[in-house]
């Protein structure tokens, strides 16, 4: 901060030095010739003279906007994407509702409609996630049992999913599982379509769906609302085509991205462990490429991929963005719901794992050493 100094600041009034000695006297203020004068002494005495003193730390700030320019390149957060390496990536769709309305059987005819589409594919696995293919543009889809992945991966505030489609059976109605599965949707802020299933079964009323849809403020888009509602039959296939094409609309208008370039992360989506390979997961990338041979952590486990499959089985070697793929490699079956990351080589990914390892003992033994409350009926 350059001081100002009664000498040089006499003149920029154009004043004499002693002249600008004796104004300030006047204001109760004391200084010399080789003095400082306060910065707000120094506007009110320019602004007697007719002076409007803006005082501007030219040379500070000036300074300090490129030191901090230089910091910032240096440490270029490499969590952080340039938004010129984010491209288009597939949306992640997951499938809620009630018990018996429908989940596993749409999910079904999801794949089947798209094995029928495509080639003759391997046999289909269950790996906990699948992508389907439609013109050019891939979905991919969680298939795990039940809200448990989604509900999992919700309370690590790790969330994989884009779009949730809430099944209703038209039979049936909303029931408790599929309002609580609506307030998770609406919790989790992902996009809601709604498939209104068993339109063939007897019974099926859709406007009824749609009257309690409008009932809970989620109103169906041909009801005036904004929900996308698409009628299908699961079991005779009805509609899925129609629902395949929501979502890819419902993900343009997400503009999802994603940057297929850095290094690989993402979510456990299952594991277990194999008698022949050993430990296996089921991964989604959501950032970067998972290549053969790259070195990951998730917790206390790494792995080294040694090899990759689709839900087809088909060997894969690269997964971008949104590809959900079976790792083989692993030190341990890792949990459904965590986060992975890549570790430069596998030595540092072992030495993260480890680490972790004795960080979860240690706490487990100081958990163990806590001296416990007794309850009275251990005292008898
Ligand atoms: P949980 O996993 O137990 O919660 O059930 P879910 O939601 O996965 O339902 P699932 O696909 O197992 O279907 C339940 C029952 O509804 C089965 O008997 C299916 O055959 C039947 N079902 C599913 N979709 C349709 C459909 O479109 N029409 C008719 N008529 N029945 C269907
Ligand atoms: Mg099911």
């Amino acid at each position: 901060k350059p001081p100002i100094i009664v000498r040089d600041f006499a003149p920029a009034l154009g004043l004499k030095p002693f002249k600008l000695i004796s104004e300030l006297m006047a204001m109760g203020v004391f200084a010399s010739m080789n003095q400082t004068v306060e910065e707000t002494v120094a506007v009110k005495v320019a602004e007697k003279f007719g002076f409007l003193l803006e005082i501007k730390h030219r040379g500070d700030a000036a300074a300090q906007q490129a030191k901090l320019a230089e910091k910032a390149k240096k440490k270029k957060d490499p969590n952080v994407d340039d938004p010129k390496d984010l491209v288009p990536r597939p949306p992640v769709v997951c499938i809620l509702g009630h018990v018996d309305h429908g989940k596993t059987s749409l999910l079904d005819a999801i794949r089947k409609a798209n094995v029928v589409a495509g080639e003759f594919g391997g046999i289909t696995q269950h790996i906990g996630a699948y992508q389907v293919t439609r013109g050019e543009r891939k979905i991919t889809f969680l298939d795990t049992p039940g809200h448990a992945a989604f509900n999992k991966m919700r309370e690590r505030g790790a969330s994989v999913t884009d779009i949730a489609v809430l099944v209703i059976a038209a039979d049936d109605g909303f029931m408790p599982q599929t309002d609580e599965a609506l307030q998770h949707v609406q919790n989790a802020k992902v996009a809601l379509i709604v498939a209104i299933n068993k339109i063939d079964a007897k019974g099926a009323n859709i406007d009824q769906i749609k009257g309690q849809m409008q009932q809970r403020g989620i109103a169906s888009e041909d009801w005036g609302g904004e929900t996308i509602t698409v009628p299908v039959s699961a079991i005779k296939g009805d509609g899925i085509d129609d629902l395949l094409e929501m979502l890819a609309l419902q993900a343009d208008v997400l503009e999802l991205k994603a940057n297929p370039k850095a290094p690989a992360s993402g979510i456990i989506i299952e594991s277990q462990i194999d008698t022949g390979r050993g430990p296996l997961a089921t991964v989604i990338v959501q950032r970067g490429t998972l290549r053969i041979g790259d070195a990951i952590v998730c917790g206390q486990h790494w792995a080294k991929v040694r090899a990759m499959f689709d839900d087809q089985g088909n060997n894969v070697k690269e997964a971008p963005p949104s590809t959900p793929v079976r790792v083989i490699g692993w030190s341990g079956a890792p949990d459904s719901g965590a986060e992975f990351k890549s570790s430069k080589n596998a030595r540092e990914a072992e030495n993260i794992a480890e680490e972790e390892e004795d960080r979860l003992r240690k706490l487990a033994a100081a958990q163990a050493a806590a001296p416990k409350e007794s309850s009275i009926e251990s005292l008898f």
